[in-house]
């Protein structure tokens, strides 16, 4: 994707809805440790649940959810600046008060996210990253289910959607190894839809390609 025009000064004009990770430390791990956690209160002015998505894209899912659901509070995070600065404008142009971005990696939530303070983590259309030299990059790798677990609240629950089967299962194993509860799975979200389904352009993309839509809910 072609680096986007003026993308430094678009950033800086939706700074009051976007936090970019200052990540002067390189090992994401050391980076994690070194915390300047969010004060959810202070984002919001309010005290009301948070959902996190994780790997937003251009924000067309956390946007409308904010939109549509005003007593709650979303985080979106995206590793890509280029691709977040389209979700950042459009959710400053439909006024929304309870979205807040965050441009990092999942690898360095914990820097900003504090423990046990998200109810709901979305997943929607991870990359599957088929090769095997690339399991440990899947956000349903395990390494990436124990930070969701410091993040989420007891009870916490992970919603998520993917077209990608062997995504799906690897998913599902992947949750039940760092044992987690599996609470629902549907393989075709087109033959028996959920109420309120909020589509993603992913999501969008693939139900006109004729593609399933897998979804599972999991308690950590
Ligand atoms: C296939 S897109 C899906 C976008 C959107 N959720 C949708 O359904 O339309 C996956 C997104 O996850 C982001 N992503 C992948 N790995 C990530 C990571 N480790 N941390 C943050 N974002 C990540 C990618 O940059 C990409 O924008």
């Amino acid at each position: 994707m072609h680096k986007k025009s003026h993308l430094e000064e678009r950033l800086e004009a939706c700074r009051g809805i976007l936090t970019i990770a200052d990540l002067g430390q390189k090992n994401m791990k050391l980076a994690a440790m070194q915390r300047t956690l969010f004060n959810f209160g202070e984002i919001f002015s309010n005290s009301n649940p948070v959902h996190l998505e994780i790997g937003c894209g251009k924000g067309g899912f956390v946007n409308k959810m904010a939109f549509l659901h005003p007593d709650i509070n979303f985080i979106a995070v995206e590793k890509i600046s280029n691709v977040m600065i389209e979700a950042c404008e459009s959710a400053l142009s439909l006024g929304l008060e309870n979205v807040h971005f965050l441009i990092c990696a999942a690898e360095v939530l914990q820097k900003y996210i504090p423990e046990h303070s998200v109810e709901r983590i979305y997943l929607n259309f991870s990359n599957p990253l088929p090769k095997q030299g690339y399991v440990k990059q899947r956000l349903t790798n395990p390494r990436f289910i124990q930070i969701y677990k410091t993040l989420l609240k007891e009870e916490g629950e992970i919603w998520q959607k993917t077209d990608d089967e062997p995504l799906f299962d690897y998913s599902l194993e992947s949750f039940k190894e760092c044992g987690c509860t599996i609470l629902s799975v549907c393989r075709d979200l087109a033959a028996s839809p959920f109420e309120d389904n909020v589509i993603t352009e992913h999501e969008q993309k693939f139900m006109d390609m004729g593609k399933k839509i897998y979804r599972a809910v999991i308690r950590v």
